[in-house]
This record gives C-alpha cells, structure tokens and sequence, in this order.
C-alpha cells in the first residue's frame, strides 16, 4: 500500500489472491500476534460471509474485499461503535471521492439510491470483559456490472454501475484506509459521540417508520435513534421504546 498517509490503518498489510473469507484469514493473523491497524485484502473470496450467517458475493476482479485487524482497548459492547464507525468512513469516502449519495443503514449496510454497495462484518475475540482484537471485515461492489449482480441486481448496486465508468481499486482503498485511519484515531480520542453525530447525519430512516425483525418476533415503530453503544433505539405508538442489538436483528423500511 504505498504512499498511504496513514498512522495505524493499513501500515501492515497481506495480500492473497484467493481466501474463503478474509475476515477468517485476519482471526488467524491475528491469533499469531499482528499490529493494530493491519490490512488483510483478497482478489477473491470463496466463501465471504455477511451477518447472521449469510453469504457475501465476492465475485474477483471487481469487488474490494479486506479485513483491518484492530485492537483497541475496550469492552466487548463498544465494538458496534467500530462497525458504526467504518460505515461513516465508507459513505464519506464514496461521497467525496465519486459524488454518489451513499447513505447508512443501522446497523452495517452503505447504500446508494435503495441498493446496497457494501457490507461491514466485525467479528471480535474477548477474554473476560476485554476485547483482544476486532476484524473489521468490508466488502464493496466496485466494478461489477448490472449483470454481473446476477441475481442481487434489485436489491444491490456497484460503483460503477452508479458512476458509469471503472473506478480504480488501489485508489478507493488508499482513500478509504486514510478516512477510517483519521476516524479511528478521532474515536480513540474523543469517543463515540462525534462518530455518533456523522453516523446520524448519514443515515437511513431516522424518524421513520421501520421493521425490526427478530427470529421469533417483528416489531413496528419509528427508528428514532441509536444509542450510545451504536444499538437501534425504536419508539412505539404507545410512547414506549425499545433498544436492539445488532447481533440479534434486521431492520426494514415499513
Ligand atoms: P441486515 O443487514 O439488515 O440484516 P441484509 O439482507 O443486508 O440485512 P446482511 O447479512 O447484512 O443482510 O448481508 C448479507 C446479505 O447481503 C445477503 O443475504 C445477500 O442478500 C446480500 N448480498 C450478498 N452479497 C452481496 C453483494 N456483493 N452486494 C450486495 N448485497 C449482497
Ligand atoms: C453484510 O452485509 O452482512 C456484511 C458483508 C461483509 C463482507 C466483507 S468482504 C470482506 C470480509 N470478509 C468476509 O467474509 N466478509 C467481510
């Protein structure tokens, strides 16, 4: 990754052409013992994985697939803040750098225009209350045709499919690690809050009515918030509210 100006994210990097999942990789790596901010990127993954056991179409040559192996000194319930906070940095980054208007979805989802472009899995090992690291693994649509979206041409989208044109890899993901390198570093020294604000100003749906689907349950109400751990806070018709974490539910447009 030459010439990123960076202070933690990205300065460490392994580059592999070929991986189930680089969020897998990187809990290896980091099992071994790696520096805070070390990139792992794949061309291609073989079994890339989103939330809730899903699967992540991680077809090579188009998309941008990598994982940053964080350790920050925090407890298991701040780790949301991260995902939160690497959403912020996504957005950000495909709204300065392209122009396109891409938007947050609580709790790990970038939009553009109703489709999603990318999707953020943090993964983490605790000892007792202690993380002892965080895979913050990113997986976005780059250069993906219409058609080469297949099956997910309703419901995702790519960059180039927004932009018209092939965007480079190499500079997005320069430009991303140096926004996410500057928000880590903000969120180590003045907390959530300022991540919180950015978050809001991006996102989807606040002050709307959503869905929240559990296994068992649905629920119905405004999204009115999130709270200070990155949690979904919903409010009811009969002024009730309720907090949702991120490992237990999906949110939907009503
Ligand atoms: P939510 O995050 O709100 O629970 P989701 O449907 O976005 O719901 P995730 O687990 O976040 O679910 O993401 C995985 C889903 O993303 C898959 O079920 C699939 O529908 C979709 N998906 C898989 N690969 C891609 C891709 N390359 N681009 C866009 N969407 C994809
Ligand atoms: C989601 O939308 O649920 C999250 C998708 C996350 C995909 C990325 S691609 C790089 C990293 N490796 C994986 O297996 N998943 C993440």
């Amino acid at each position: 990754l030459s010439g990123l100006q960076s202070q933690a994210i990205g300065l460490n990097s392994h580059y592999v052409k070929l991986t189930s999942s680089t969020n897998d990789l990187a809990k290896e790596l980091a099992k071994e013992g790696v520096k805070d901010g070390t990139v792992v990127l794949a061309e291609e993954q073989s079994a890339g994985k989103g939330r809730l056991g899903r699967a992540w179409q991680s077809p090579g040559r188009s998309g941008l697939y990598f994982s940053v192996i964080l350790k920050p000194e925090v407890s298991p319930m701040e780790v949301t803040q991260i995902t939160m906070m690497a959403s912020v940095a996504v957005a950000k980054t495909l709204e300065r750098a392209f122009g396109v208007p891409a938007r947050v979805k609580w709790p790990n989802d970038i939009y553009i225009q109703g489709r999603k472009v990318c999707g953020i899995l943090a993964e983490m090992a605790a000892e007792a209350d202690k993380v002892r690291f965080i895979v913050l693994g990113i997986g976005i649509n780059v250069n993906q045709s219409i058609e080469d979206l297949g099956m997910l041409e309703q419901t995702a989208t790519s960059l180039r499919a927004q932009v018209g044109y092939i965007v480079s890899r190499a500079e997005l993901l320069k430009t991303l690690l140096e926004e996410m390198d500057y928000l880590y570093i903000k969120w180590q020294q003045e907390g959530f809050d300022p991540i919180k604000k950015m978050w809001k100003d991006l996102a989807l749906w606040i002050g709307h009515t959503v869905t929240v689907s559990g296994l068992q349950k649905t629920w119905a109400g405004e999204m009115v918030d999130i709270d200070e751990y990155g949690a979904l806070v919903i409010g009811f018709a009969d002024g009730t509210r309720q907090t949702f974490y991120s490992g237990d539910v999906s949110l939907r447009m009503s």
